[in-house]
């Protein structure tokens, strides 16, 4: 009685190693897949970034050129942006509304170069106010759309979509 009793505890402690034994193994392998993923996460940038920020660039040398009232610097960057606008990096997004921010972005840009070009700093300062507006529009529209994008498709984040 006194011997099956102790195997029990012996049987029940062996079970328990290796219940403990392998929830640690698993749990090893879920803290190394986690950090490999966290690993992996920061190279993993949005290969169309470099171009937005240069699109930033080129709108601070407008603004440059508006404070300083040269209208050199404002045709120079305002012509950076319109063709900007016009390159495939640009066309990250597809759908009708995006579509109109874009022709929006590339009428303002024609704007300013066009008051550039005849001097007219004032009319260039209210078209870069009416083109700053388009940015942040145009952003906080890719903002909402992406995370319904990614609330539908978690492993595939892509930002082609129809709204
Ligand atoms: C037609 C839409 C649209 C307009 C207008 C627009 N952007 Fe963007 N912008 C984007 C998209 C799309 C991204 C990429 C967003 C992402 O990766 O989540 C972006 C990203 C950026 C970024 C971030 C880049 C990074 O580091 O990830 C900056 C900075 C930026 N834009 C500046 C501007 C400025 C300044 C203007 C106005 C002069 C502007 N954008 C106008 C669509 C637009």
């Amino acid at each position: 009685m006194r011997i099956s009793n102790s195997l029990g505890f012996v049987c029940i402690v062996v079970f328990g190693i290796a219940v403990l034994s392998v929830f640690r193994f698993n749990s090893a392998v879920a803290t190394n897949a986690e950090s490999q993923i966290r690993s992996t996460d920061p190279p993993q940038e949005n290969p169309v970034a470099p171009f937005m920020r240069a699109k930033l660039t080129a709108s601070q040398k407008v603004l440059e050129g508006l404070v300083t009232e040269s209208a050199e610097k404002v045709k120079k960057g305002a012509e950076e942006m319109f063709v900007m606008s016009n390159a495939a990096e640009w066309k990250v997004i597809q759908g009708p509304v995006y579509s109109q921010y874009s022709a929006e972005f590339r009428r303002t840009t024609e704007q300013l170069i066009d008051s550039a070009k005849k001097g007219n700093i004032d009319a260039a300062a209210l078209s870069y106010m009416q083109l700053t507006m388009n940015c942040i529009g145009c952003h906080k529209y890719v903002k909402e759309t992406s995370v319904v994008q990614i609330d539908l498709d978690t492993d595939t984040f892509s930002l082609n979509l129809e709204k």
